[in-house]
């Protein structure tokens, strides 16, 4: 089956969260089980593609409005990703380091979308699916079932997955005159609370819905961020399935980019030596509990409470344990952890930034991983931390709820329910007593060493799917 991948990310292309994990897995599991797939970004300036070679496959203009923006599409070249990987360069709008976050990022992704179209209306062939992900991809099953130039391409099922419902891509009908021509009587599917919704728009118009999680669907129908009641009206063709990790390149038996490897019979020693380098690295105690956070530092994470917590609690309290951060994103609350540098000086650090290798390190060295997320539609680093022997501390939420079950129920987690300094408080505390007992962390760890969260049922879910809207 010829499946197209379009994204805003993919690992190890560009990345900013778990969005870029699993197109990249996914993609590349589908790829290995005889698959021809494609992944489609834009071009960004990330190292990968400066790094990397490409051959120009397709060129033309693409117009927004008034606008044209000369673009191509460039094919990845001996790359041994797993994928066809093909880039749409355009720019005047992606020649930038970063993925998101400047104000034309609508006209960005606009262009990119229709772009792919312009392209992909000249093909011979068509592909048998188009998989879009989140909202910079969402506008794609509209313009396709019903914009005028794309009539070639409206019988090609779409699959939206839908990764993060917090993020819509929302915009002003100012811009209706970027859309392609179309049947002005469809506009009203456009709209979404008195504006254009891009990811309402995907979930109006794409075949079949799926998200990262079976809880996320639940949850997304009672609080979907505005959404709630379209997501109930689309539920007919949703289905909540649960993300894998890539159990290759998370494998601490052979992970290159972790000094001393280990697996379930000596981790032990293993992750003794690692999280001893870790301490040296950030000045830290090895003699205490290191719990680590990792991940995008936004409110949805909950990491404002990690904040919180460190200010409010004792320093008695504080004294007994290690914090390790490691991210980037909103500016407030970087500068909010790196004020806290001084006072906890000895037992707390933080890395602003995005650094693969040292998450590697850091779910191989930590004793606990701490995700208070307010939201977290799926979630990869509680499997990452299982696989690595790092006990995660979970908001039960979303996927984590899915994926975390609490110790008091045989589980290999620690659970809290709500994404409050107290609760927090009260987990970090039940993590303390059970770090004592250093035999049941152990048995913990190994239970959780042996959980399998690997892509095949995943793949499984999803070519089902696709089977269904191709039929
Ligand atoms: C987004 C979500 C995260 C999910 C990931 C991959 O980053 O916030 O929960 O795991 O997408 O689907």
């Amino acid at each position: 089956m010829e499946i197209i991948h379009i994204s805003a990310e993919c690992y190890p292309v560009a990345k900013v969260g778990g969005l870029a994990d699993v197109v990249g897995v996914l993609s590349n599991y589908q790829y290995k089980r005889g698959h021809s797939v494609k992944v489609v970004i834009p071009c960004y300036e990330t190292e990968f593609i400066q790094k990397n070679e490409f051959e120009t496959v397709f060129w033309s203009q693409v117009q927004l409005g008034q606008f044209h923006f000369p673009f191509s599409v460039l094919k990845g070249i001996n790359n041994d990703l797993g994928f066809d990987l093909y880039l749409i360069a355009i720019p005047e709008l992606f020649d930038r380091a970063d993925i998101y976050g400047y104000k034309d990022d609508i006209e960005r992704f606009l262009a990119f979308q229709k772009a792919f179209l312009d392209w992909l209306a000249t093909r011979k062939e068509l592909p048998e699916v188009i998989n879009c992900h989140d909202h910079h991809t969402s506008l794609i099953p509209f313009m396709m079932t019903y914009g005028r130039q794309y009539e070639k391409l409206k019988e090609i099922p779409t699959l939206l997955i839908v990764h993060n419902a917090l993020y819509q891509g929302q915009f002003g009908f100012d811009k209706l005159n970027y859309f392609p021509d179309y049947d002005l009587y469809k506009t009203h599917i456009l709209e979404w609370g008195g504006c254009i919704n891009s990811l309402a728009v995907g979930l109006k118009c794409a075949r079949a819905i799926t998200t990262v999680s079976p809880n996320y669907l639940n949850e997304i129908n009672d609080s979907g961020n505005g959404l709630e009641i379209l997501f109930n009206q689309v539920r007919y063709k949703s289905k909540g399935i649960l993300n894998g990790i890539d159990n290759e390149t998370w494998n601490p038996e052979n992970d290159s980019k972790i000094e001393f490897n280990y697996s379930i019979k000596n981790h032990h020693i293993g992750k003794q030596k690692n999280k001893e380098k870790l301490c040296d690295l950030f000045d830290l105690d090895p003699n205490k509990p290191l719990f680590s956070f990792v991940g995008r530092l936004f409110e949805e994470k909950g990491i404002d409470l990690l904040c919180e917590f460190l200010k409010k609690t004792t320093k008695e309290n504080a004294r007994k344990i290690n914090i390790l951060i490691l991210g980037s994103g909103n500016k407030e609350i970087e500068d909010q952890l790196s004020k806290l540098l001084t006072e906890f000086k000895g037992n707390y650090n933080v890395y602003i930034g995005f650094n693969e290798d040292l998450a590697h390190l850091i779910y191989a060295g930590s004793d606990f991983l701490l995700i208070p997320s307010r939201m977290e539609s799926c979630g990869l680093n509680q499997m990452y931390a299982y696989r690595y022997g790092a006990i995660p501390v979970v908001r039960s939420t979303g996927g984590l709820k899915d994926t975390v079950v609490d110790i008091s129920e045989d589980g290999c987690g620690i659970c809290f329910d709500q994404a409050t300094v107290t609760d927090i408080e009260i987990a970090i505390g039940r993590a303390v007593i059970l770090y004592k007992d250093q035999e049941k962390v152990n048995s913990i760890i190994k239970s959780g060493m042996m959980l399998d969260y690997s892509w095949e049922n995943a793949y499984q879910e999803y070519l089902k799917m696709y089977n269904l809207i191709i039929k």
